[in-house]
C-alpha cells in the first residue's frame, strides 16, 4: 500500500520530457515488471516520457528492482516481449520519419542509433546527432523533433526481431537527465 502511494506522489511530481511519437517506440508491460520491478515499471506506465536517473532512483528503494537485470540504460529497461505487436519491417536504405514529443526543454545533445540489445552496444555510426539538443536558450528546431534516419543494411545482425532497435537518445548534462526511446524492427 505504502508503495502504491509512493508512485501516485511521483507520478504526480514528475513533469515526463520526451520520447518517440512515431514509429510506435516501446512501451511498459508485464514483462517490464518481472525484470525492473513495480514501482519503476508503475512510474514508466504512468509517465512514459521520463528520464533514467528518476527511474534509477525509485528503483534504489524498492527490494525487486536490480539494476544488474534491469538496465535503464537500455531503452529504459522497457522489455521487448511487451512490445511484439509493433514490430516494424526495415530494409536497407529505407528512408524512415521519426517524430518526437519534447515536454519541455534541457540543453544537450542526441543522436539516434541501431543498437544490439544483447551487448548494449551501438552497431551502426550515429544515423543522427545533434550537438546542441532542446537547448533552453532558443526555441526548438523543427528538425530535432521531425527527421528523418536512413536505415543502413543491418541484415546480419538485426534479422531477428527483439536483437536490435533503433534508440533515440537525449542526454542532458546541464540537468542530469537522459532520456531514451526505443523502436522494434527486424531487417530480413
Ligand atoms: C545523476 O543521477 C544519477 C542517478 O540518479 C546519480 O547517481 C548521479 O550522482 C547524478 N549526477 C549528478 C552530477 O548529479
Ligand atoms: C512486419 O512483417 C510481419 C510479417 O510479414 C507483419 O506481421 C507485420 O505486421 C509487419 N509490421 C509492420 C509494422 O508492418
Ligand atoms: C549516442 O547514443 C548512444 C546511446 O544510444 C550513446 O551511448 C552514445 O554515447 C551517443 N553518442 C554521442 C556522441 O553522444
Ligand atoms: C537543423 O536545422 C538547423 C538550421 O535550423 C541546421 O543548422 C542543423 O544543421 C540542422 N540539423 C540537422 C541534424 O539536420
Ligand atoms: C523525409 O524524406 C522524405 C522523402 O524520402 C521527404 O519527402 C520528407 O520531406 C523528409 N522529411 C524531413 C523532415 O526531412
Amino acid at each position: 500500500m505504502h508503495s502504491q502511494i509512493l508512485s501516485l506522489a511521483f507520478a504526480t511530481l514528475a513533469v515526463g520530457h520526451g520520447i518517440i511519437t512515431s514509429p510506435t517506440a516501446r512501451s511498459a508491460g508485464a514483462a517490464m515488471e518481472a525484470v525492473c520491478g513495480q514501482q519503476v515499471t508503475n512510474n514508466l506506465q504512468s509517465n512514459e516520457y521520463g528520464d533514467i536517473q528518476q527511474l534509477i532512483q525509485i528503483g534504489s528503494s524498492q527490494q525487486d528492482f536490480d539494476p544488474a537485470s534491469c538496465d535503464v540504460s537500455l531503452c529504459k529497461g522497457l522489455q521487448f516481449d511487451d512490445n511484439t505487436a509493433n514490430i516494424q519491417n526495415f530494409t536497407a536504405g529505407q528512408v524512415v520519419p521519426i517524430k518526437i514529443d519534447l515536454q519541455a526543454k534541457h540543453t544537450g545533445t542526441a543522436n539516434v542509433s541501431i543498437v544490439d540489445t544483447a551487448s548494449n552496444t551501438m552497431i551502426s555510426k550515429q544515423l543522427i546527432y545533434f550537438p546542441v539538443y532542446a537547448s533552453t536558450a532558443t526555441d526548438i528546431p523543427k528538425n530535432q523533433t521531425q527527421f528523418n534516419i536512413t536505415i543502413p543494411d543491418v541484415s546480419s545482425q538485426c534479422n531477428t526481431a527483439g536483437a536490435c532497435v533503433v534508440q533515440w537518445w537525449w542526454d542532458s548534462r546541464e540537468s542530469n537527465q537522459t532520456y531514451m526511446s526505443c523502436i522494434d524492427f527486424s531487417m530480413t
